[in-house]
């Protein structure tokens, strides 16, 4: 099985439950692709066997954690920073699931947190009054040092809050989409068909008959 490693503290979980089933020899001829620079050191400590994307073309799964769920299955992801990342192997999986505690189910994306949108360096500076004019308040996300935080593709995040939440998920993605400088955003529209949530009264798995992965989009 070709699988993508998704990114975050949820997928911590999985990635352990991954590495004790390989090592009980449950699984054979597994190759993970990683999201991000953390998973793949934290896979590799695991000793999880790991590949490139362009090196295994289509995955069969990808798993990954969300910051927000929508009715739709809609998501917000990018809350580590490793959307863009996380955004293309999601897209490369023939199948996508999510997993998630259920504080991550909201009624509209937005509401519970930001909109991570990932920007290239140069003049970011001139995305905060597009971003304003769409209804967003970014800021500009920094580490401890007061410094902003660099992706691993070495871009910048603006963090969007949209009072009220976002209206328009699929709207606002092709308006972010067709911006100069914009690399990507947390807005996942129309890739997750399954999203399993826990809770403390045990896993539950919400379905979509719309959208799924598999470069559909
Ligand atoms: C990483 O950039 C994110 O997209 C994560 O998948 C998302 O923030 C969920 O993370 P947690 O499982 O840590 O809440």
């Amino acid at each position: 099985m070709r699988l993508g490693l998704g990114t975050g503290s949820t997928v911590e979980h999985f990635l352990l439950a991954l590495a004790a089933r390989l090592r009980r020899g449950e699984l054979e001829g597994l190759v993970g692709v990683a999201t991000s620079r953390r998973t793949e050191e934290r896979a590799r400590a695991l000793g999880l066997p790991l590949a490139e994307l362009p090196a295994v073309g289509e995955l069969d799964l990808a798993v990954d954690g969300a910051d927000e769920v929508d009715p739709n299955l809609n998501l917000i992801k990018g809350g580590g920073g490793a959307l863009l990342r996380e955004k293309m192997v999601a897209q490369a999986a023939r199948r996508f699931v999510v997993i998630v505690d259920e504080g991550k189910l909201v009624t509209r994306l937005g509401t519970r947190g930001p909109l991570p949108v990932e920007v290239i360096p140069f003049a970011w500076e001139v995305h905060l009054p597009f971003l304003r004019a769409l209804g967003a308040r970014p800021v500009l996300r920094r580490v401890g040092d007061g410094t902003p935080f660099v992706t691993d593709n070495g871009h910048f995040v603006l963090d969007c809050t949209f009072p009220g939440g976002v209206p328009d998920p699929d709207g606002l993605e092709e308006r972010l989409a067709r911006r100069a400088g914009i690399v990507e955003s947390g807005l996942f529209v129309g890739l997750a068909r399954e999203v399993w949530v826990g809770s403390v009264h045990g896993v539950r798995c919400l379905l979509s008959s719309s959208g799924g992965a598999g470069g559909g989009r």
